[in-house]
């Protein structure tokens, strides 16, 4: 496994081994690996002849008052877990490479970036559209992967490399969760005792909505309402948003029916977390259904 830091150099290494025909897998991260990562990469592993894992702190998608500055870094730590997972290269640039002096343009996917999550971190997903896009001009993934935890990034990438002709393929895979169903990211780490143990009220809210919606339920703003009473009912949790929105724009549906996403951010203490799932209200029915007919 080499590590690069130099965008010329794995520039120049990646095209001799897309010359060779191997096909590159790529997992964009921000390091402070956990499961989660690691599922991407081993995914990542399987579908292809090289896998790139780049680790960067990408400034330009945090807020002036959010937490660039104390964001987990662990090189050597991330470097170690890449290295038992086959991770081929490393690229791991620095905030001067990425951005150097007069840098100018960036990448906005419109209408997409400024709901949900965009609406409390302005300017947020112009960044992480931006560094994706350095990313893949640069690594030049055959695939690329990300998670589903951060389900309105992952909306925004596909829709980025649709509009842009990128060819490549995103895959999105599911989130990873810790025994309790909180799932992993990199932030949790912030939290204190009494923070992480409230925090696990996020996914058993989201397990509510999907009851209550298997049940028959439709009308988002009662289940909204139920899921909010659930978390404000733990004493660290402030919630930033509750939302039930059509999968492809993103916008807020008032009648549950299909697909939706329901997703939320939610604040314990000062670290702020997001979860959601994917609820198909028809197949739930049938499901729910069939169970009462067992039953
Ligand atoms: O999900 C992340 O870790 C980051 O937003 C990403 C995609 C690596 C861009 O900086």
């Amino acid at each position: 496994m080499k590590i690069v830091k130099s965008i010329k150099k794995i520039q120049q290494s990646l095209e001799k081994e897309r010359l060779k025909g191997k096909s590159i897998g790529f997992v964009p991260t921000m390091g402070a690996l956990h499961q989660g990562h690691l599922s991407l990469i081993r995914r990542a592993r399987k579908d292809n002849k090289l896998v790139v894992v780049s680790i960067f702190v990408n400034p330009a998608q945090f807020g002036p008052k959010e937490d660039f500055k104390k964001y987990p870094r662990s090189l050597k730590k991330d470097a170690l877990l890449c290295k038992k997972c086959g991770v081929d290269f490393i690229f791991y640039p620095d905030a001067k490479a990425m951005y150097p002096k007069g840098y100018k343009t960036y990448v906005s996917v419109e209408a997409l970036s400024d709901c949900l999550c965009g609406k409390s971190r302005p300017g947020h997903f112009k960044g992480v559209a931006t560094v994706v896009a350095k990313l893949f001009n640069i690594i030049g993934p055959c695939t690329a992967y990300f998670g589903q935890k951060d389900a309105q990034q992952a909306v925004i990438i596909k829709k980025m490399a649709e509009d842009l002709n990128m060819s490549l393929k995103i895959k999105v895979l599911p989130t990873v969760r810790e025994t309790d169903g909180l799932a992993l990211s990199s932030r949790n780490v912030y939290l204190n005792k009494e923070e992480r143990k409230d925090a696990a009220v996020l996914y058993r809210a989201l397990n509510l909505a999907r009851d209550l919606i298997g049940r028959g339920q439709k009308n988002s703003r009662k289940i909204i309402t139920a899921i909010s009473r659930m978390v404000n009912y733990k004493k660290t949790a402030k919630i930033d948003y509750v939302y039930i929105v059509d999968l492809e724009n993103l916008i807020p549906v008032k009648v549950v029916k299909g697909r939706v996403l329901v997703a939320l951010a939610v604040k314990f203490g000062r670290t702020r977390l997001i979860d959601n799932v994917i609820i198909e209200s028809v197949k739930l029915k049938t499901q729910s259904a069939k169970l009462k007919l067992k039953v």
